[in-house]
């Protein structure tokens, strides 16, 4: 196998879905690894869960850079540079990037959001999809673009909204199908099968039609 692809995973929290893709890269075969994990937040609680795996890990606080977005994010940008990252993926990241960044890592940057964009784009979302009477919603895996919450879309995965959900029992349905769709989404990027085309994604070898529109069996 050729070398993995080389992952910064930026996490502002708890970080689930880092803990997802950490395991993943664990897998025989797996075409990414996790090359550092960086938060914009010391006390973030997924710091400690990468650094007791032994994984690289670093902090940028945005508190030190004031309203400076883009001196912090040239910080952030320089950090996973020192560890050669060829992919960014947000997880759980809860600073809106500035369109110097996003252009910085065009195509080569990748969120995940708990709903299926384009709707319920911000924050709250399962709550959202609940008051709104919505009766599935998701996760999206997409490219990240200046505007939040927008850019091509590599995967969704559906989960019905149930009449007795509450914000958390539909986060964690939903959160459990980020677990998966996260990881597929890049491997599919590691295997160079993801192709921006305009502004939307194909991902070739991908015989079984339902492999894109739901990878959670
Ligand atoms: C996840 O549900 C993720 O989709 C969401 O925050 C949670 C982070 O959980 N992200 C967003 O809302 C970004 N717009 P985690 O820290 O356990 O991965």
């Amino acid at each position: 196998m050729s070398n993995p692809l080389k992952v910064a995973v930026l996490i502002s929290g708890r970080g689930s879905n880092m803990q997802a893709l950490v395991n993943a890269s664990r897998e025989a075969g797996y075409p990414a690894q996790i090359a550092v994990v960086l938060s914009n937040d010391p006390t973030a609680q997924g710091l400690e869960w990468a650094a007791a795996q032994g994984l690289p890990t670093a902090v940028v606080n945005h508190r030190d850079f004031g309203k400076d977005r883009e001196s912090f994010e040239r910080a952030v940008d320089a950090e996973i540079k020192k560890y050669g990252c060829q992919l960014v993926c947000l997880a759980g990241w809860m600073r809106l990037l500035t369109p110097w960044f996003v252009g910085e890592w065009l195509d080569r940057l990748v969120n995940i959001h708990p709903s299926l964009l384009p709707a319920f784009p911000g924050l709250h979302v399962q709550q959202a999809a609940i008051d709104y009477g919505a009766k599935f919603s998701g996760c999206t895996v997409h490219f990240v673009r200046a505007e939040m919450d927008h850019g091509p879309i590599i995967i969704q995965a559906a989960v019905p909204v149930l009449p007795d959900d509450t914000e958390d029992t539909l986060a964690a349905r939903i959160l459990e199908c980020e677990h998966k769709a996260y990881p597929q989404a890049v491997c599919w990027i590691a295997q160079a099968r993801v192709n921006v085309i305009g502004e939307k994604v194909l991902v070739t070898g991908t015989h079984n039609p339902d492999a894109v529109m739901n990878p959670v069996g």
